[in-house]
């Protein structure tokens, strides 16, 4: 995915003139011509940084920035301003106002894509260095594990974190599915013509969906079906962690593959989806053990439980908890309704209905997900 800059000028021959520099150096360019535009721009379309005028007519470049960093989902993003004013004064404003660096037009195109360069390996460093994993794993298949992932992800990149939603599977998977993306490469294509892929390859065939979320698709036709190997696991990992901030993994059910493990040996956190009936605690159990065989500490999982239908004798929160001695990421209540319509919509639930119950239960494991270390619910 090329970088796409924003860039906010009222000047439309400095719009072509900076659009062009960049261009020619292989960014994207997106452009707005006044401050509102530039600020619905910054929060729709996810530019990787903002070039920012000062003197504009409704909006002023300082307060487009302010705003912008008073916005959890662009407080990071990074700003360059561009203005025509070289006081110290507006300079120490535009620091003031939020701005990553500065620069006096008419700027040497050369020096601009330095700039621009500069900021942005910076900005990388910054989420390589906290790029955690968080895996999601049902305890047995059909548990919600998906659906759990998706929009817990969703949520996470529409508070402004840089985040990569990875299906690590060697069969058919649903993320795409449930967020309307057609993906172009899959982790199948990827790695079904050839077993070792480099960093560039494997962020390449990110897809970007509208609220920021990056995916990385998992096999999507039987042609792209293929048996994981640890190398793949180990390479796609290494490659997304940095190029984001936070990797959540759909991972396939527990299989003993060494794939599998390597997955889940690298993780940060694992959350641990499963129903509450007598079968799907029972699997639950099982692949706990599993896990903490493979040496993933007890204090790094937390069981995440999917009221899938409504039932009757329903065990509590702390019951389950208790049952499988495990810290509890959450409780997702039952909404079947919303769920099929999501699916229809093929819009997660917290978006096509963020005040529904259910998208209310996501947006609490989202929080906590986003606290480091992980905050669980202890009984
Ligand atoms: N909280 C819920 N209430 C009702 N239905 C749900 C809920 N969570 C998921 N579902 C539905 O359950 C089915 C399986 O979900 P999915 O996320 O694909 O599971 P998995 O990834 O574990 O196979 C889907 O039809 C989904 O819409
Ligand atoms: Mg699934």
């Amino acid at each position: 995915m090329a970088k796409r800059i924003l860039v906010v000028d009222d000047d439309p021959t400095a719009l072509r003139l900076i659009g062009y520099s960049l261009q020619q150096e292989g960014y994207d360019v997106l452009t707005a011509a006044n401050g509102l535009d530039g600020l619905t721009q910054a929060r729709q379309l996810h530019p990787d940084l903002v070039i920012l005028d000062i003197m504009m007519p409704d909006l002023d470049g300082f307060e487009v920035c302010r705003r912008l960093r008073a916005d959890p989902a662009t407080r990071r993003l990074p700003v360059l301003m561009l203005t025509a004013k070289g006081q110290v004064a507006d300079k120490v404003a535009g620091f003031r106002a939020g701005a990553d660096d500065y620069l006096v037009k008419p700027a040497d195109p050369g020096e601009l894509v330095a700039r621009v360069a500069a900021l942005l390996t910076r900005a990388s460093y910054a989420e390589a260095k906290e790029a955690r994993i968080f895996t999601f794993v049902g305890a047995k298949g059909g548990v919600g594990t998906t659906t759990a992932a998706v929009n817990a992800s969703v949520l996470l990149a529409k508070g402004g974190h840089n985040v990569v939603l990875a299906e690590v599977r060697n069969t058919f998977g649903t993320a795409c599915l449930q967020l309307n993306i057609r993906p172009r490469v899959s982790l199948g294509r990827l790695f079904r013509e050839r077993d070792s892929r480099t960093g560039r390859e494997i962020t390449g065939a990110l897809m970007q969906h509208p609220s920021g979320l990056k995916i990385l698709a998992g096999p999507q036709q039987p042609e792209e079906y293929l048996e994981l190997t640890p190398a793949m696991v180990s390479s796609t990992l290494d490659a997304l962690r940095h190029s984001a901030e936070m990797v959540v993994l759909d991972m396939m059910s527990a299989s003993f593959s060494p794939a599998w493990r390597e997955a889940v040996e690298r993780s940060d956190f694992v959350a641990l989806v499963t129903e509450q009936d007598p079968t799907s605690l029972a699997a639950a159990k099982m692949l706990l053990m599993l896990l903490k065989g493979y040496g993933v500490p007890p204090s790094s999982i937390g069981g995440l439980i999917v009221h899938r239908a409504r039932s009757s004798t329903e065990m509590s929160a702390l019951q389950i908890s208790n049952f499988l001695e495990l810290g509890l990421l959450g409780v997702i209540p039952s909404a079947p309704e919303e769920c099929a319509s999501a699916a229809r919509l093929g819009s997660p639930v917290v978006l096509a209905q963020p005040t529904a119950a259910i998208s209310q239960a996501f947006a609490q494991v989202a929080e906590r997900l986003s606290a480091d270390p992980v905050i669980l619910q202890q009984f």
